[in-house]
């Protein structure tokens, strides 16, 4: 099998031919979450990963209100009155000088303010709805519980709730299907049988007024603003929901007889009361979609489906034994990646690329972010997780024509890929949103990916038309500089850091060094289909502005000033460390500077101000120079945190969850359980004993 592989893929499957001998149920199931009370922000989730719902100590959305978000969910509020200002046709942006032209970028305009800011806000992502326990309207808190207690079985995704009321039990097991968009309860106790419990569902309005909609998502007074309409049968009803030009349903099943109502219509909140002879149990399904949906699976059968996927999701892939019983970080680092594994699962592998909260709330009105794409997505590769990957991965290609259109109207070749966006591939006015240049190659780095699991034709078709018009796009924008001889990246740009004067701002060194790196995977893609490379591509890839240092260590771009001594500058990202780590080296990077950098950069660094990925990205570059210890210690740095739940916690700068720190856990692990090109894993402390399996080998 190996033999068959062309030689210039360069690597051997390496722990994937190993037979699967860790025992990973026992792992994945001491990290079981239990609780006994509510989280007030941070949720128990179940999911499939386009869709998942939030719930409290109940199973359900009882007492807190917790999201139910999904990858289809999305609202307009209405478009600004202002004159000339009514529709998006109406936004032109701005003109700024790019090498002696002016460029027309995707930013806010002060003479455009109102529909701008609409741009920004809409679409925004919806709070499907609320389901909750119902007392017949008696006013229970959580107080009134007794004997709480709920796990979440990691091993088969559901959700046990137990709690006692008024000395009956009350036990509710909740599931997510992983088929369709449905939520399935069962829910078990005497309190059935008199009446006194039930299941309420309420909804909520949606609006673009929040830009960190957390920790819960949604208008809930402005009943008046949207409309619900009930069709109720004898074991099922629809509920429609209506927001504007937003319409959706929620189709209800259950198992006995039970009535539903909505006992104020002023409101849309509606009762489901099963009947008093139940036999002391009940079962329901709700299913959210956008149209109905036929022959929805019952809730036992939901429950022995998601428990298959599941078991199925560990069993497949790679994983990771630590050592737990001797050693805490490797308990604390074990912990993080199982829950880490759970929740990307559950929120990080949808039909679009994850937005940063996941379906956990919404950040950035919902968006996705597509230079986050890489932390987001990089990890299913090494830890062979490909169906997962492969369900969002396809957003280049669905956003290609709206990222020729972009790069057209600013006058380049090609296609240059946007930003903060929407499912339309509409990327929302910014002035960093429309000068980031470090998403272009991700698309490169992803195909190669696949070419090394896969290295056929059909892969090499996949990806082709869409490197090929990324590539065109970079080389089209690097501006050949006559009196230096060089390409030059910028001015006006932003670095991965984002703290700079975009109009200051040429030749940042990580941007360089990706350049590159995605312009020869660009040029090898072309060779191995049997055709030629664009002389411009090579053009610009042997003469791109030279990595720029000053006083023997690399900076963040050509000509700053005062970076080590500025604070603004050395904090942040720390962009220029992906080099090495992240990026496999290239010939024109020097180790001996780049050593010097790393130590500048580990004395330098305000890494206070740091947060989500710049954990994994510091471990990535230690891991690589071999300092397996620095390299745990960064994915258990006092500010890299992870809450009870496994939840990323997003710190000063943005809201919990921030899941680029989950993701870009699992694809560190992943480095440094699988190794890369050059080394074979695994890369931990020294005493660790560490089994692997599964792992593809990083570049
Ligand atoms: C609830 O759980 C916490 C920690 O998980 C524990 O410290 C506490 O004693 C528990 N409370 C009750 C009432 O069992
Ligand atoms: C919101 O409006 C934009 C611009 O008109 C449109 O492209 C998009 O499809 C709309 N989205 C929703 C969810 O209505
Ligand atoms: C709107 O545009 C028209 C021409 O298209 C112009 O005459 C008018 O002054 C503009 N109004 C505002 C408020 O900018
Ligand atoms: C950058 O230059 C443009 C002119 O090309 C100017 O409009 C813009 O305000 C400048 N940006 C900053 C941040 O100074
Ligand atoms: C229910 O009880 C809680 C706590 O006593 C109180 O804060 C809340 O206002 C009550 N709600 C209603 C609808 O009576
Ligand atoms: C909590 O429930 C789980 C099963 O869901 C059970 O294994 C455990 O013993 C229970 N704990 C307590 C304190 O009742
Ligand atoms: C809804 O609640 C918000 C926030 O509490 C408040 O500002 C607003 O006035 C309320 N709107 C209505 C219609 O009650
Ligand atoms: C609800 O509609 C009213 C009347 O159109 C409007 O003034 C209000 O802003 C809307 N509420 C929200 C939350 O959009
Ligand atoms: C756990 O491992 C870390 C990393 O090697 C090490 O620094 C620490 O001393 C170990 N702790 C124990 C209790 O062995
Ligand atoms: C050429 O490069 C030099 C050095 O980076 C820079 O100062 C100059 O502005 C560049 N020229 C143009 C036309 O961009
Ligand atoms: C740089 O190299 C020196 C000498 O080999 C070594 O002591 C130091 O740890 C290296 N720095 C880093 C950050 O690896
Ligand atoms: C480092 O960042 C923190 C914010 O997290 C800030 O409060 C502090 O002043 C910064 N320190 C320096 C030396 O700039």
């Amino acid at each position: 099998m190996l033999l068959h592989l062309p030689w210039s893929v360069g690597f051997l499957v390496l722990a994937t031919l190993s037979e699967a001998k860790i025992d990973r149920r026992s792992i994945v199931q001491q990290f079981s979450l239990h609780l006994n009370k509510s989280d007030p922000y941070s949720p128990i989730q179940v999911g499939n990963g386009n869709f998942a719902f939030g719930v409290d100590i109940t199973g359900l959305q009882t007492f807190i209100p917790h999201n139910t978000l999904s990858s289809w969910g999305w609202h307009n509020s209405s478009l600004p009155t202002t004159a000339n200002q009514t529709s998006v046709v109406d936004f032109t942006g701005q003109d700024w000088w790019t090498h002696d032209r002016l460029v027309n970028y995707a930013q806010p305009n002060p003479d455009e303010k109102e529909i701008s800011q609409w741009m920004i806000a809409n679409p925004h992502r919806i709070n499907l709805g609320r389901v909750g326990l119902w007392f017949k309207g008696r006013n229970v808190t959580e107080n009134m519980l007794k004997k709480k207690n709920q796990t979440l079985d990691l091993w088969t995704g559901s959700v046990e709730s137990q709690f006692s009321l008024d000395d009956e039990e009350v036990r509710i097991i909740t599931v997510a299907s992983p088929e369709t968009d449905t939520v399935a309860v069962e829910i078990r106790s005497k309190l059935l049988d008199v009446g006194s419990l039930g299941v309420f569902f309420d909804f909520p309005y949606a609006s673009g007024k929040n830009k960190f909609d957390a920790p819960f998502v949604g208008v809930w007074n402005a009943t008046a603003n949207h409309t619900t309409t009930l069709e109720a049968g004898s074991r099922g009803a629809i509920i429609s929901h209506e927001l504007d030009a937003t319409n959706y349903l929620v189709s209800v099943d259950w198992d006995v007889d039970a009535v539903i109502t909505r006992p104020d219509q002023n409101t849309h909140r509606y009762v489901l009361e099963p009947s008093e002879a139940s036999g002391g149990r009940f079962s329901f399904t709700a299913t959210f979609a956008q149209s109905s949906l036929e022959n929805i699976a019952s809730a036992a059968d939901i429950k022995e489906i998601a428990s298959q996927w599941w078991q199925n999701y560990w069993s497949s892939g790679a994983f990771i034994s630590l050592p737990i019983a001797q050693n805490n970080s490797a308990w604390e680092l074990q912990r993080r990646i199982i829950l880490s594994q759970y929740l990307l699962a559950v929120n990080g592998a949808g039909r679009d690329p994850p937005q940063e909260s996941g379906l956990v709330n919404n950040g950035w009105y919902g968006k996705f972010h597509l230079e986050m794409v890489f932390w987001h997505l990089a990890h299913w590769t090494l830890w062979n997780k490909w169906s997962l990957y492969d369900r969002s991965i396809g957003v280049y290609e669905r956003f290609l024509s709206t990222s020729l259109e972009r790069a057209q109207k600013q006058g380049y070749k090609g296609a240059r890929l946007g930003k903060m966006s929407d499912p339309t591939g509409r990327s929302a006015p910014g002035e960093i949103n429309s000068l980031l240049i470090w998403q272009q190659p991700h698309p490169m780095y992803f195909a190669e990916m696949e070419y090394r699991k896969s290295p056929t034709e059909a892969t090499l078709k996949k990806w082709d038309h869409v490197l090929t018009a990324v590539a065109d796009f970079m080389a089209s924008y690097a501006f050949f500089n006559a009196s230096t001889q060089v390409y030059d990246l910028g001015p006006p740009l932003y670095p991965v850091s984002e703290n700079t004067h975009p109009n200051q701002t040429i030749n940042p060194t990580f941007e360089l060094a990706y350049w590159r790196f995605g312009l020869d995977i660009a040029s090898k893609w072309r060779t191995r289909q049997g055709n030629p490379v664009p002389s411009q591509w090579t053009h610009v890839r042997d003469n791109l502005a030279p990595l720029p240092v000053e006083n023997g260590v690399y900076m963040l771009y050509e000509g700053v000033k005062d970076m080590w001594s500025t604070p603004e500058l050395a904090e942040d990202h720390p962009g220029l460390l992906g080099l090495y780590g992240w990026l496999p080296p290239d010939e024109r990077l020097d180790l001996a500077t780049f050593n010097t950098t790393v130590d500048r950069v580990y004395r330098a660094w305000n890494f206070t101000y740091s947060y989500g990925w710049d954990f994994p990205l510091l471990a990535l570059t230690a891991a690589r120079m071999g300092d397996a210890e620095r390299a745990v210690g960064w994915l258990l740095d006092a500010d890299n945190k992870f809450d009870g739940l496994g939840m990323p916690v997003g710190g000063a700068r943005v809201a919990t969850p921030y899941f680029p720190a989950s993701a870009g856990l699992l694809l560190a692990v992943g480095m440094m359980a699988g190794g890369w090109d050059g080394l074979n894993g695994p890369v931990f402390p020294a005493g660790w004993n560490v089994e692997v399996e599964g792992f593809s080998r990083a570049m």
